[in-house]
């Protein structure tokens, strides 16, 4: 499988069809200069882990509008964050959302590291988070690998190896499609990709931008991936 091709379809596909989304800077914008804000793409990617996008559009609205900045948040009452992530669930995110904030102004003078590095030594930021912000707000090529990028590998290779222990090969292969030259957009371009056509159950394969490239659909085999190691 080439792997400029599945790469350039992805973004083709992307500058077409990205989902807009309040922290999202959409392609043409981008190109035509604009950056996104680190601090809501962190704010998204803290709120979207366990959570889906239809529910955190709102959510990250309100946030941003009482805390335009991580300064702002950082300098918040615990309580009227807490308050605010009311109906988030997961509560320990809102705490560590918090000590991050806290940490970045204190520790970076407010403005996010820019580094894959940098980010994971962040309290609450993981090896995804890190990943998607480093690519998302700075382009880097950092590759994320969350359970949506994980079912569009298992399938592209038809990678019968079962979850959780596929987790090195599948991410080998993401590591191998990763844009250089767009790291952001590519990034959220397989997430999209994963959300609305290579979905769990009904993956709509007849308008996928990479189903020339994919091992499961020869096979027939997309419905049984990605496996799961029982419980
Ligand atoms: N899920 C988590 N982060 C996302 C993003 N940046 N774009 C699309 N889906 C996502």
């Amino acid at each position: 499988m080439g792997k400029t091709s599945v790469t350039s379809a992805l973004l083709d596909w992307y500058d077409v069809h990205a989902r807009e989304m309040p922290w999202r800077v959409m392609p043409a914008d981008k190109r035509a200069g604009v950056r996104p804000d680190p601090y809501a793409v962190w704010l998204s990617e803290v709120m979207l882990q366990q959570t889906t996008v239809a529910a955190v559009r709102d959510y990250h609205r309100k946030f941003t509008g009482i805390w335009p900045t991580v300064a702002d948040l950082a300098a918040a009452e615990d309580a009227d964050v807490m308050a605010a992530w009311a109906g988030l669930g997961y509560y320990a995110r809102a705490r560590n959302l918090l000590k991050c904030a806290r940490a970045v102004v204190a520790d970076h003078g407010g403005a996010f590291p820019q580094t894959y590095e940098g980010l994971i030594a962040l309290p609450g930021i993981g090896p995804y988070t890190a990943a998607a912000i480093a690519s998302i707000a700075f382009d880097v090529p950092a590759t994320v690998l969350d359970g949506n990028v994980e079912r569009v590998m298992a399938r592209l290779y038809d990678e019968h190896t079962p979850l959780p222990a596929a987790k090195p090969v599948l991410m080998s292969y993401a590591e191998q499609h990763t844009s250089h030259s767009r790291p952001g957009d590519y990034a959220q371009a397989v997430m999209d990709l994963g959300a609305t056509i290579c979905t769990p159950k009904s993956p709509a394969c007849g308008i996928c931008p990479v189903r020339p490239n994919c091992d499961a659909q020869t096979a027939g085999t997309q419905l049984e991936l990605p496996r799961k190691t029982p419980k």
